[in-house]
């Protein structure tokens, strides 16, 4: 079966051809079309400005993505319709009914968080995925496929989010998690005593937005950073989003005893907390698997949609044309 992946719903466009069989799901190809040079001025992503430029490349992608596969038959349109920001989910799930209608092709709608956790291989359950994006911290309990509980989020910014807008304030370039990241490895994670919110509470919620008013009071008091102060800082800021991330996370697994943990979303991308989530893992819950995709599947893509929709692959599901639609808040 050969679905076709269309994903739009912040700012990268997504298209992706996937060949899927009983055994596994193997990419043909998997375009993407970044809008960091669009967003960069601002510091952040804006809605209006990200709809636009999606409109002028999701028909670049399909050509370019379509080539790339060698013009495979499709059976299957597969499109993000929510949660995002609605005028760039708009341009993909149009572009999506589009097609649908003029190929008479079955089309389905896929849940973006779903997609972030199917850019993992996903075998051994119950597993316990830490989704951690740019608009998304969530802790989900999965017990089967399409079988989800949630267990914790965040209550007010994305840690992904907070990454960008640490970045912003130090005077960095968007989007903030390389390049904090990269900061990060020649600075002193224990130079600037940073809070570590909701660390000891016993929920499984996250909280980011007291860290990055932190950071602020801190830079605040400075005219100008020294190289050394903005390693430093990006090194503290970063080790305090980690500890709580991998905190709230080895908590959930004690208690839910998930047979595997599963890290996905763009800050996943993040090398200093993979090292530091596999280490931890490794000695506190040696039998638990620890998994994260590849780090271009990490970010927002077509082809974790298609993926999705492989394992969603009921004709009940499949809906006409007509009646898809994008939902900003879409749950799971
Ligand atoms: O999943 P994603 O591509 O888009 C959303 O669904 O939000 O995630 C984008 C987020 C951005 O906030 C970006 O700063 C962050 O992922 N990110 C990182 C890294 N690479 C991307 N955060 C920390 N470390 C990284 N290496
Ligand atoms: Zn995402």
């Amino acid at each position: 079966m050969n679905i076709l992946g269309i994903e739009t719903s912040c700012d990268d466009t997504g298209i992706a051809l996937v060949e899927c069989d009983k055994k596994n799901c193997r990419i043909l190809s998997n375009v993407v079309s970044s809008q960091i040079k669009v967003h960069a001025p601002y510091g952040g992503v804006v809605p209006n400005l990200a709809a636009r430029a999606h409109l002028e490349n999701i028909g670049l992608c399909l050509k370019q993505a379509l080539k790339k596969a060698k013009y495979p038959k499709i059976d299957l349109i597969a499109v993000t319709n929510g949660p995002g920001l609605i005028p760039c989910l708009l341009v993909g799930v149009n572009f999506a009914k589009a097609l649908a209608y003029a190929w008479k092709k079955p089309i389905i709608g896929i849940n973006h968080i779903e997609g972030h956790i199917y850019a993992n291989n996903l075998k051994n359950f119950p597993i316990l995925c830490l989704i951690v994006s740019g608009g998304h911290t969530q802790l989900i309990l999965m017990k089967d496929h399409g079988k989800y509980e949630l267990i914790g989020q965040t209550r007010d910014d994305a840690v992904g989010e907070a990454f960008d807008k640490v970045a912003k304030l130090l005077g960095l370039s968007y989007p903030g998690g390389p390049i904090i990241s990269e900061k990060a490895e020649k600075g002193n994670p224990q130079a600037f005593d940073l809070p570590r919110p909701m660390i000891n509470t016993k929920d499984f919620d996250f909280s980011f937005s007291g860290l990055k008013t932190a950071v602020l009071y801190e830079t605040k008091r400075k005219k100008k950073f020294s190289e050394e102060y903005i390693n430093d800082m990006a090194a503290s800021f970063q080790q305090a989003a980690i500890d709580v991330l991998i905190n709230k996370t080895i908590k959930a697994a004690k208690k839910y005893k998930p047979k595997t943990i599963i890290l996905s979303g763009g800050v996943a991308a993040n090398q200093e907390l993979k090292k530091q989530m596999k280490e931890i893992i490794k000695k506190e819950l040696p039998k638990t698997q620890f998994s994260i995709p590849d780090s271009k599947l990490c970010t927002d893509n077509g082809a974790m949609i298609a993926i999705t929709a492989y394992y969603k692959n009921k004709p009940a599901l499949f809906k006409s044309w007509v009646k898809i639609n994008a939902n900003a808040n879409l749950k799971l």
